[in-house]
């Protein structure tokens, strides 16, 4: 994944605990990376393995590391980096949902290897929809429902993510009930 995941991973832990704390996750994921570049990719595994480090040191389930790096990838990375991008996405929750199909296509002409993630939308009504999630990664369920709850924050609505279907479970691929 390129570099800008993994620095953001660097800035959420800097700011909930301290430099001190993210550089003994380093060492205890075995990354000998000083700076993250935001634009050079680097293996998922080394993501994984930070995310990893961090739940082993902190005690935190890495599910929840995930689904906080989620909201902060939202309200922090994505709002203050690139916070056009994010206006085009939608001017309220559902809009953006509805757009969320597209919204990776937008963000590959800044980052030309970007593998993004695959989202569909069915089942919408006025106060729900469902949100299918396709990757060739995995593991990554939480961080979605992070982001989820980011948006709901972001445009200051309510909302409530479900899993209704997991690839854990056997599913072919993800599937969210969101409601607001
Ligand atoms: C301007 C805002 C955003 C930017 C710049 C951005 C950029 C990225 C980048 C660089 C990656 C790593 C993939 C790679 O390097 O190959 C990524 C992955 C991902 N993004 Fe975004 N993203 C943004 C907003 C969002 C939003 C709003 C969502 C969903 C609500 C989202 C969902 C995901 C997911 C689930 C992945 C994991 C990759 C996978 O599932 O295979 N992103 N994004």
């Amino acid at each position: 994944m390129y570099g800008m995941v993994n620095k953001a991973i660097e800035e959420m832990i800097c700011r909930m605990h301290d430099e001190t704390t993210w550089e003994r996750v380093k060492a205890r994921a075995q990354v000998d990376v000083d700076v993250f570049i935001s634009n050079e990719t680097y293996p998922d595994e080394v993501t994984h393995r930070l995310v990893g480090a961090a739940s082993e040191l902190t005690g935190r389930p890495a599910a929840e590391i995930l689904e906080a790096f989620g909201e902060h990838w939202v309200l922090k990375t994505a709002t203050e980096g690139y916070g056009s991008l994010m206006e085009a996405g939608g001017k309220n929750l559902p809009d953006f949902l509805a757009n969320l199909p597209n919204f990776h296509s937008r963000v590959a002409m800044i980052f030309p290897q970007l593998l993004p993630p695959n989202f569909n939308v069915s089942d919408v009504t006025e106060r729900s929809l469902k949100l299918h999630y396709r990757t060739h990664r995995s593991g990554l369920a939480s961080f979605v429902v992070g982001l989820l709850r980011g948006l709901g924050r972001r445009f200051g609505t309510a909302v409530r993510v479900g899993l209704e279907q997991s690839r854990e479970n056997g599913a072919k691929h993800d599937v969210f009930l969101v409601e607001w």
